[in-house]
């Protein structure tokens, strides 16, 4: 796997160190994470004295890491398991254990289990989808890219979701069933930013479609580090505005609730998502799928979408499938990141049904993300390649949201 991703996430380690290390009342010494099952055992085998086994099942299990081994655990699981990080982490046993079991049952406690996902809705939809513009995609990548970084603890990476929040109620102008509004997270200073169209028929049962807002570059001083994260993912925020926008300017109005969603912090674990998932399950929210967007503007060698299929739910994942069939004349395939690598990963622990179509194959994706020279200048800057995401995204709103 490419470094520059695998620095990212070896980073992602250092910075729980180092907020534990600045403010946390005790310090901890070590980090809980859930890993697969099979890698679990290489480091029990090859790292006995760095890692502790918690909790296991047959997919999956619980580890701790002890805080002096992150930076040789990262280097070890590169080296055999040929992919970055591949662990997700928390900084409490009861949070590593509680998304481990969920993950494991695939749990949909709050969606109606007799829901079914049809596709019926084709003359709206492909009324919408022809007003997509590749260029209006690009339009919002290049503002994106403008920011210094994106980052979660930098002041630009505040000022972009700010900005992001006033473009979205620009759309929304004249609109009195949409709001914007930020999602301020206690911890650090990045908002996430959520967008809502009210539900004309069914507004408690709700639809989400998210990426994330921040960007990330290199090991060191990434508050200060260029990073115009223009693929990962200035690209997946622009396909979810250009879908927000062609759907506020039309006639339509959904039965269900519709939110487009800026999360903060993904880049350093998750973390904006994480928040935002479990604000959702602790007010009992009911989220009938939820789509993650996150890079969408990079073609694969094979010019193949792929469709991840860990940590995502297969019912969900079945019917984007076929939406791609149905709706998107490109070809695609059943992938996996091998890791909880986005925040549909959020989602799925929260107990909601999440789905991540992403712009290549996991093999094939963008060589250059987590650098400063992740522009959309080396990905596909005619838009093109982005706006089969926001089309996909308005085919799923409308298919579920009827
Ligand atoms: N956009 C990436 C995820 C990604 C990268 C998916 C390459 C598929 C191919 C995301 O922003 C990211 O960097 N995720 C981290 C993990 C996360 C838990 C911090 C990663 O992949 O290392
Ligand atoms: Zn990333």
């Amino acid at each position: 796997m490419i470094a520059s991703k695998c620095l990212r996430v070896y980073m992602a380690g250092l910075g729980v160190l180092s907020m534990w290390g600045c403010g946390s009342p005790s310090v901890k010494d070590s980090q809980w994470v859930t890993i697969d099952a099979k890698t679990a055992s290489l480091l029990r085998a090859e790292l006995p004295d760095s890692v502790q086994l918690v909790d296991s099942s047959p997919s999956r299990s619980v580890m701790t890491i002890a805080n002096d081994s992150i930076g040789k655990v990262g280097a070890f699981m590169h080296e055999t398991t040929h992919r970055c990080g591949g662990y997700f982490a928390f900084d409490n046993e009861e949070d590593a254990v509680a998304f481990h079991l969920n993950g494991d049952k695939m749990e949909q406690h709050l969606v109606g289990s007799s829901f079914t996902y049809t596709i019926d809705q084709n003359e709206v939809v492909n009324s919408l989808l022809a007003q997509v513009e590749p260029q209006s995609i690009i339009q919002t990548i290049n503002h994106l890219s403008s920011y210094h970084n994106r980052y979660y603890t930098a002041a630009s990476g505040s000022d972009s979701q700010n900005w992001l929040l006033s473009h979205w109620q620009e759309l929304g102008q004249g609109r009195s069933d949409f709001s914007v509004e930020l999602f301020q997270h206690n911890s650090w200073p990045q908002p996430s930013v959520i967008a809502t169209i009210q539900g004309t028929e069914f507004p408690d049962e709700i639809i989400v479609i998210g990426g994330h807002g921040d960007s990330i570059s290199g090991w060191f001083n990434q508050d200060r580090a260029s990073a115009p994260g223009g693929d990962d993912n200035a690209s997946g925020i622009a396909s979810i505005t250009e879908a927000l926008r062609v759907l506020l300017k039309s006639d339509w109005r959904p039965k269900r609730t519709l939110k487009f969603m800026s999360y903060a912090a993904e880049e350093v674990g998750l973390k904006g998502s994480k928040e935002v998932a479990r604000s959702f399950q602790a007010s009992g929210k009911q989220v009938m799928g939820v789509m993650q967007l996150d890079m969408t503007a990079h073609v694969g060698a094979r010019k193949l979408i792929g469709l991840m299929r860990d940590h995502t739910d297969d019912g969900l994942s079945d019917f984007t499938g076929a939406l791609l069939n149905e709706y998107i004349t490109e070809a695609w395939i059943n992938d996996q990141c091998g890791y909880a690598c986005s925040d549909h990963a959020s989602w799925t622990a929260a107990g909601y049904p999440s789905v991540m179509p992403f712009e290549a194959t996991y093999d094939e994706t963008n060589s250059k993300i987590h650098t400063a020279n992740d522009t959309i200048s080396n990905a596909d800057n005619t838009g093109e390649h982005s706006k089969k995401f926001s089309q996909l995204a308005i085919a799923f709103l409308v298919e579920i949201s009827k």
